[in-house]
C-alpha cells in the first residue's frame, strides 16, 4: 500500500500531465502565478478529495479535471481581478474594518433591474455601504423560484434583470465605488428546470446520479426517520415523487432538488459554476444552506463532517484559481453547528443568527440574560474571521438558541419559543410587534416569524418605543463585531407588505411580507424630521457615521460587561487603541447602571452615537431602549 505522501506525489504527476495535455502548462507570468498557488494548496485539496471520494473509481480523473478547470478559469480571469487577488493577499483582514457596512436588497424589488440598480450606487456610497448583497439574480423558474433560490442556470442572469455582462459591469462600478459585491452560491440544490435536473427527470443515468433519486420508498422512508421538515407547508418529509414515479430528495420546496455531493462529478461541476461566478467580479459568495449538503442515513443529514470537508475543498479550489473570493456561511442551526463552519479554510464569514434572534428575544422579554450569556459564551470566534451581524434577513426569524443554554437560566426552550412566536405575531396581549407566522408545524409545534424591522419593533403598531427599539437593535448589530448588515429600506422604516398574497408564486410564502418593494415614498421623506422615515434615517445615519469613526469597533474582540441590571446589556469592544463600552437598555423605562460597575473604566466617557458625556463613576442612567457606545472622553 502507498503512503499518503506517495499517493499525493503520484496524483500530482497525474494532474500535471493532464494540464500538459490540455496545453495549459505555459511558462509565463500567469502560468507561474497559478503554479505557485497550485503547489501551496494541492496537497490539502488532494487529501480532502481522497477522503471524500477515494473509494470512487473516477476519483483521480475528476481531480485532474478539476485542476484543468481551475487553470482554465484562472487564464480567463480579468486582469483587474487578478490585481485584486494580489491586493487582498497583502490585506487579508480588509473585511474586519470598522468602515465595513453591509446591505442587501432584491435587484427587481429595489431597482427594477441591474441598470436601475446602478443609479442607486451614489446613494449607497452616501450611506457608507461597502458590501452589497444582491439577492439571487440568476435564471430560475418563472413562478415558483423561492425568491431565486431555485437556480436553473448559474451562468445566466434572469432575463428581466439584465445579462451577465451587466452584472460584470455593475461589479466593476461597485468596486470603483469601494463596494464589494456579494451574491449567493445556491449549491445545495438546483431548480427542477436546471439542465441537469431535466436530464435526470428524463431518466438519464449520469444526471440521475447528480441528485438523490430512488426507485421506491424504501430509502426515502429510512432517511425520513431522522431528518427534519424544513418547509412542511410545501411537502411532508424530505422527498417528493417525480413524474416517472421515482422519489427525489428536496429539502426545501418540491422544485428545489438536492445535489448529490457523494458523486465527485457533482463537486467538479459545481466548482466550475463557482469559479465562473468568481470571474464575474464577485467578492464574496454566500454559501446557501451549508448545513444540508451531505446526507448520511440514520442522522439528521445536517452539518455532517463531510459538509465541512466539502466547504474546505471548494475553498481550496478558490485559493488556487480565484484567491480573493471569500465564503460566507448561511447556517441557521444550533449555535454549536453555526460556529463549526467558521474557519479561514472553510467560511471566514458567517451570519450570526443567535445574536439576531436573541436581540428580538430581549426586546420581547425586556430581559438580557440570554443575550448576555450568548455574548459571553458564543460570540468569540477565530480572530481571522468575522460575524455578519444583522437585525433581520430576507427570511424568517427562527429562535435558534440552544435549549441547554436556556435551561441554565431556568428557561424552557419549547415554551419560550412558543411565547416568542405568539409575541411577534401579535397574539400576545400588549405586544408591539406585527409579524406573521411561518411554517407552523403542528407535529412539532415549531414555527418561525416574518416581518420587517419596523413592523416587528413597534413602528407599524404606532408604539411609542418603535423607533427607539429599531435603533437599539441596529446599534447592537453595528457594534458587536464583524460586518453589520442592513436590510435596505429599513433605514427609512419600511413596513410589512401584504401584496405578496395577490401573487400566485408568493402567496403561500409569508417571508414575502418582509420583502417589500423599494419604499420610494419613505425615501422621499428621509430628510423630513416630522416623519418617522426622517427620524429613523437621521438616527441610522448617526449610527453609521459613529461606527465609521470608531476603530474600537473593528475586528471581533469582545468581552462581557456586567451591568448588574437585568434589563441592560453590556459589552466591551476594543481595537486600534480605543476601548468602547456598549450599554443597551431593553426596558420600557429608564434604567440605571450603578457607579460600582465602572470602577475599571475611565471617569469621563462620551457616547459616540449622540456625543453626550458622562461621569460614569456616579453611575449611568439610560432612557427606555437607549443604546450608548461609551469611550474615554478626549
Ligand atoms: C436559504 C435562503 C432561503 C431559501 C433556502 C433554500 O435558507 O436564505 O431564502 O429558501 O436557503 O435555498
Ligand atoms: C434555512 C434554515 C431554516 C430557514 C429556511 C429558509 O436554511 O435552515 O431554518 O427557515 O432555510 O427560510
Amino acid at each position: 500500500m502507498l503512503s499518503t505522501t506517495q499517493q499525493r506525489k503520484a496524483a500530482k504527476s497525474y494532474v500535471l500531465a493532464a494540464l500538459e495535455d490540455a496545453g495549459l502548462s505555459r511558462d509565463d507570468d500567469d502560468g507561474r502565478a497559478f503554479h505557485a498557488r497550485f503547489e501551496a494548496h494541492f496537497p490539502q485539496l488532494f487529501d480532502l478529495f481522497a477522503t471524500l471520494y477515494g473509494a470512487h473509481e473516477s476519483c483521480l480523473d475528476q481531480l485532474a479535471q478539476l485542476i484543468v478547470l481551475a487553470q482554465t478559469s484562472w487564464r480567463d480571469r480579468a486582469d483587474d481581478l487578478k490585481a485584486l487577488d494580489t491586493a487582498r493577499e497583502t490585506t487579508p483582514d480588509w473585511f474586519q474594518s470598522n468602515r465595513m457596512l453591509g446591505a442587501f436588497c432584491y435587484v427587481d424589488r429595489y431597482a427594477g433591474n441591474l441598470a436601475g440598480l446602478k443609479e442607486h450606487v451614489p446613494y449607497f456610497q452616501e450611506l457608507g455601504i461597502t458590501y452589497l448583497h444582491l439577492m439571487p439574480l440568476f435564471d430560475c423558474p418563472k413562478e415558483n423560484s423561492d425568491g431565486g433560490y431555485a437556480v436553473s442556470s448559474y451562468r445566466e442572469v434572469r432575463a428581466d434583470l439584465g445579462t451577465m455582462a451587466d452584472l460584470r459591469r455593475l461589479a466593476k462600478d461597485l468596486r470603483e465605488a469601494g463596494i464589494s459585491l456579494v451574491v449567493d452560491f445556491v449549491f445545495n440544490h438546483t431548480s427542477n428546470e436546471h439542465e441537469w435536473a431535466q436530464k435526470a427527470a428524463a431518466g438519464d443515468p449520469e444526471y440521475s446520479d447528480y441528485y438523490w433519486i430512488f426507485n421506491d420508498r424504501r430509502m426515502p422512508d429510512a432517511f425520513e426517520r431522522t431528518v427534519r421538515e424544513v418547509f412542511p407547508d410545501d411537502h411532508p418529509g424530505a422527498f417528493i415523487q417525480m413524474e416517472d414515479g421515482r422519489w427525489i430528495w428536496s429539502t426545501f420546496h418540491s422544485f428545489q432538488w438536492d445535489l448529490n455531493y457523494s458523486n465527485p462529478a457533482v463537486f467538479c461541476a459545481m466548482a466550475g459554476e463557482m469559479l465562473a461566478l468568481a470571474n464575474q467580479g464577485v467578492d464574496l459568495i454566500r454559501m446557501d444552506a451549508v448545513a444540508f449538503i451531505w446526507k448520511r442515513l440514520g442522522t439528521t443529514c445536517e452539518s455532517q463532517p463531510e459538509a465541512h470537508l466539502l466547504l474546505r475543498a471548494f475553498n481550496a479550489v478558490c485559493r488556487i484559481a480565484a484567491p480573493s473570493l471569500l465564503f460566507k456561511s448561511e447556517a441557521i442551526v444550533h449555535p454549536d453547528e453555526v460556529v463549526s463552519y467558521i474557519d479561514p479554510a472553510e467560511c471566514p464569514i458567517s451570519y450570526n443568527p443567535l445574536l439576531m434572534a436573541l436581540s428580538w428575544e430581549a426586546l420581547a422579554t425586556r430581559k438580557v440574560e440570554l443575550i448576555d450569556q450568548a455574548i459571553t459564551r458564543r460570540q468569540p470566534i477565530n480572530a481571522d474571521c468575522a460575524w455578519v451581524n444583522y437585525v433581520r434577513s430576507h427570511d424568517d426569524i427562527g429562535w435558534t438558541f440552544a435549549d441547554e443554554d436556556a435551561a441554565e437560566l431556568d428557561i424552557l426552550g419549547f415554551d419560550h419559543r412558543r411565547f416568542l412566536n405568539s409575541f411577534y405575531t401579535n397574539q400576545f396581549e400588549g405586544s408591539f410587534a406585527r409579524g406573521v407566522p411561518f411554517q407552523y408545524n403542528p407535529k412539532t409545534g415549531d414555527c418561525r416569524v416574518c416581518g420587517t424591522t419596523a413592523s416587528l419593533a413597534g413602528v407599524e403598531a404606532g408604539d411609542a418605543g418603535g423607533i427607539d427599539r429599531m435603533i437599539l437593535l441596529y446599534g447592537i448589530a453595528f457594534s458587536a463585531g464583524g460586518i453589520p448588515l442592513l436590510s435596505l429600506g429599513d433605514e427609512v422604516g419600511q413596513l410589512n407588505d401584504d401584496a405578496y398574497k395577490q401573487n400566485p408564486g408568493q402567496a403561500k410564502d409569508q417571508r414575502w411580507v418582509g420583502r417589500p418593494l423599494r419604499p420610494d415614498a419613505l425615501y422621499a421623506q428621509r430628510f423630513d424630521q416630522d416623519t418617522d422615515a426622517g427620524k429613523i434615517f437621521a438616527r441610522m445615519k448617526q449610527l453609521i457615521d459613529a461606527r465609521r469613526a470608531a476603530p474600537g469597533l473593528a475586528g471581533n474582540a469582545i468581552r462581557p460587561f456586567p451591568t448588574d441590571n437585568p434589563h441592560v446589556l453590556g459589552y466591551v469592544r476594543s481595537g486600534g487603541g480605543q476601548e468602547i463600552c456598549v450599554l443597551a437598555n431593553f426596558a420600557d423605562d429608564a434604567q440605571e447602571v450603578a457607579a460600582d460597575q465602572f470602577l475599571d473604566m475611565p471617569p469621563r466617557m462620551t457616547d459616540l452615537i449622540a456625543g453626550e458625556s458622562f461621569h460614569v463613576r456616579t453611575g449611568v442612567t439610560l432612557a427606555a431602549h437607549q443604546i450608548l457606545w461609551l469611550t474615554l472622553s478626549v
